[in-house]
């Protein structure tokens, strides 16, 4: 991507690289992470305005341990070492990095000379979080040492002349308290970067950049109507037109009309080439039955393939499959060594079945806000660009026990009552997910002066940022009681409604 103004990240393996790519963007200034050992070639090719290097696992003394490109120090481009990054620094130019006894790890008081221009507007002391075993012990020739914490001589050091920095902490994270002010007075003070990128730039630089690698190509893209696959499509479609084809497969486990929505959406306002599979019958059929979560996950997962695959053949050959990877998917896929607790299904299977030459994904350095700011800048709809997170596999683990069309259609208008109340209560920005289910469990009940015995619906709602731990939403008591009365008066089948308590852990979000 052509770039007036780059910042170029070098990735050495440190957990929150991206994390600095994006405090970067924040500052207003473009950024891209590139592998470590990039040639000298390539980066005048990009012509940065400023390298940063990354923190990462390795010590500079193991056998492979990574390196950069030899000359990299002599471009005259600033470059500003973080945590490994300082110490590759180090050792390259005639420093000593040597091993401590023990690990520094925490937010740590950090003793800084707030006359380098890397400190503009610091205190003297300042708490930022390190996070090493090594350390330099000798800056190199040429250097000042302009940080120490107690148990590191030289957290921090500088060569003015040669404009190469480098600091111990890790100023990326929220625990280095203004942590982004150092990355700012890198940009501003150091590469006199001039901060006029926005997500517009990015929008356009896209565009530009993907006409230019799918030429006269074919593009298929799978679109489920959630944020990213629907970003990822919106800019493809601006850059190559008709020339990619969106497919969304209808499994009839949406929320109630959510089908209709997202075809009126991309058909109408878009103009997009969609083909939209009703495939209600066919998902229900294979599910029929089935009650455990893990198994409909899988038939949905392997019945969403084919209907998919079904449809691409009729289109032959495509030069590139289009997916709506972003940033936090490809740490979830990377790391993710824990164990399963439910097998999140994504379109993460799909090449492996349809004919493609290469994978286009658009959104792959961005975090979730830049991938709204994005959609937004496109034009999607506010209510799509903030649509809560809705799971792949749908109401059907929203239903507990098996699944048939009469509880979906329950289900569906139970959800849509509750769903309608919160945006009415003007709570639909602050709850992060709610959602109704439908419980397996029958009650006994008095409607008029009949006993009932009918189904008991669960409300859900919890507030969290990363969805990976989060807490029941404080729903005030005279919302649920109108949310309550509604169902029970409006949705047939059911005589009693419950409000889920539990944060999570030790719940999870989804009752199945
Ligand atoms: P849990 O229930 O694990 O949910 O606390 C965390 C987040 O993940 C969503 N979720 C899924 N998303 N396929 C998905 O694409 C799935 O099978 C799935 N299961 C849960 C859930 O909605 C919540 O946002």
């Amino acid at each position: 991507m052509k770039n007036n103004e780059l910042i170029l990240i070098l990735d050495f393996g440190g957990q929150y690289n991206q994390l600095i790519a994006r405090r970067v963007r924040e500052c207003n200034v473009y950024s891209e992470v590139v592998p470590y050992n990039i040639s000298i070639e390539k980066i005048k090719e990009k012509a940065p305005k400023g390298i940063i290097f990354t923190g990462g696992p390795a010590s500079v003394y193991g056998e492979d341990s990574p390196r950069c490109a030899d000359g990299i120090f002599d471009l005259g481009i600033p470059i500003l070492g973080i945590c490994y990054g300082m110490q590759l620094m180090t050792h390259t130019l005639g420093g000593k990095v040597e091993k401590a006894e023990t690990r520094e790890y925490g937010q740590t008081d950090v003793n800084i000379d707030n006359t380098s221009s890397l400190f503009t507007d610091f205190n003297n002391t300042n708490k930022f979080l390190m996070s090493h075993t090594d350390f330099v012990q000798e800056v190199p020739a040429g250097f000042k040492n302009i940080g120490s914490t107690s148990h590191c001589p030289n957290a921090a050091m500088e060569n003015v002349e040669k404009n190469l920095y480098g600091i111990q902490f890790h100023p990326e994270v929220n625990l280095s308290i203004n942590g982004t002010q150092v990355i700012k007075n890198f940009l501003f003070n150091i590469c006199k970067c001039s901060g006029d990128w926005q997500i517009s730039s990015f929008v356009e630089e896209s565009i530009k950049s993907l006409k230019e690698k799918i030429g006269d190509g074919k593009a298929l893209c799978a679109l489920s109507g959630g944020v990213d696959s629907s970003v990822a499509a919106v800019l493809l479609s601006k850059a190559i037109g008709k020339k990619l084809t969106c497919i969304f497969v209808d499994h009839g486990l949406l929320r109630k009309n959510e089908g209709d929505e997202v075809e009126k959406i991309f058909r109408e306002q878009f103009d997009i080439n969609l083909i939209r599979v009703n495939a209600k019958e066919r998902f229900l059929n294979k599910l029929a039955g089935i009650t455990d979560p893990e198994k409909k996950r899988k038939i949905i997962g392997e019945e969403f393939i084919r209907v998919f695959e079904e449809e691409a053949k009729k289109l032959g050959t495509v030069d590139f499959l289009v997916q709506g990877t972003i940033y936090p998917d490809v740490i979830e896929s990377g790391l993710g060594k824990s164990s399963v607790i439910k097998s999140h299904h994504n379109v993460g299977g799909l090449p492996d079945y349809v004919d493609f030459k290469e994978i286009v994904e658009p959104l792959r350095d961005l975090f979730k806000d830049e991938v709204r700011k994005t959609g937004l800048e496109l034009g999607i709809p506010e209510n799509l660009v903030y649509r809560q997170p809705f799971p792949g596999p749908g109401l059907a683990i929203r239903i507990i026990g098996d699944i048939t069309d009469d509880k979906l259609e329950i289900l569906k208008d139970a959800d849509s009552i509750f769903r309608e109340e919160i945006a009415n209560a003007g709570l639909h920005k602050s709850i992060n997910q709610y959602f109704a289910v439908l419980t397996n469990l029958k009650s006994v009940g008095v409607m008029g002066d009949e006993r009932t015995y009918d189904y008991t619906i669960a409300l859900r709602a919890v507030e969290t940022t990363d969805f990976m731990t989060g807490v029941w939403s404080k729903i005030p008591y005279d919302i649920l009681e109108k949310v309550s009365s509604r169902i029970v008066n409006e949705v047939k089948h059911v005589n009693r409604v419950v409000y889920d308590i539990t944060s999570k852990p030790p719940a999870t979000i989804e009752w199945e």
